[in-house]
């Protein structure tokens, strides 16, 4: 029997990032490697959880002890996180999933035309995952956003934190700052945490490891919060 703070509850976490194929050998997609994610996955299970981790094509290994679901491409992850996410006491969305994709997959590898000066590729949306979480009905599953933002303004920051907490309809939302070379990729992290009254409840920085026990300190005083008072 699983001991620690979240022994007995149910953990979904989503890490890395979409691919949306072009052609059967190129794709956009972005510079997650999945290392937030996985830390995420990984400190749940050490605290007791049963983790379900849905994959997007990480460039690090699995952990252990989580049910992994591979997926690629943002309706795949969609598809694997909704089921997942029934009954689940906590849904951490951490992956980047990519807004767009190309209107259509060419079947065959697209070619340069010796007298075209460019390419122009049509994007559709995708759904947004999380947002569909939020905006169906979830009572007893804990929405923890993530905001991947280049502001280098903190209040600004905070402020499109907060907006991207309320449009997505997340309980937490954790705002990241990213750049070349911050928080995509890197080992360690620089997060801050937003509750549902928009206040902030914690910051974080360091190690992905150390940044995911912080953000998991915050769910487990919002699924216990009589034990916090
Ligand atoms: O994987 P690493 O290299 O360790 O990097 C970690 C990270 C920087 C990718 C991670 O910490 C992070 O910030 N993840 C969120 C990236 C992101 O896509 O942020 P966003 O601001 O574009 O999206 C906001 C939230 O909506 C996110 O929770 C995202 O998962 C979700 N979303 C976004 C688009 C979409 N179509 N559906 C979604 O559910």
């Amino acid at each position: 029997r699983a001991t620690g703070d979240l022994a007995g509850r149910r953990v979904v976490v989503s890490a890395g990032g979409t691919r949306e194929p072009l052609d059967p050998v190129r794709f956009l997609g972005n510079r997650s490697s999945g290392k937030q994610g996985i830390a995420i996955a990984e400190a749940a299970r050490a605290r007791g959880a049963e983790v379900t981790l849905v994959a997007a094509n990480l460039e690090v290994p699995r952990p252990e002890g989580c049910d992994v679901r591979e997926v690629s491409t943002a309706l795949e992850l969609q598809r694997e996180l909704v089921d997942a996410a029934a009954g689940a006491d906590v849904v951490v969305m951490a992956a980047a999933v990519a807004d767009y994709r190309p209107a259509a997959v060419s079947e065959q590898k697209i070619k340069k035309d010796a007298s075209d000066s460019g390419l122009t590729l049509e994007l559709v949306r995708n759904p947004d995952i999380l947002a569909g979480l939020g905006a169906a009905p979830h009572d007893g599953t804990l929405l923890v956003g993530f905001a991947a933002e280049t502001e280098s303004d903190e209040e600004r920051l905070l402020e499109l934190g907060r907006g991207k907490r309320r449009a997505k309809g997340a309980d937490l939302l954790v705002v990241n700052r990213v750049g070349w070379s911050e928080g995509f990729a890197a080992d360690d992290n620089r997060v801050v945490v937003i509750g549902p009254d928009d206040a902030v409840v914690t910051q974080a920085h360091g190690s992905k490891a150390s940044v995911a026990d912080a953000i998991l300190d915050v769910v487990v005083s919002k699924l216990n919060p009589a034990a916090h008072a």
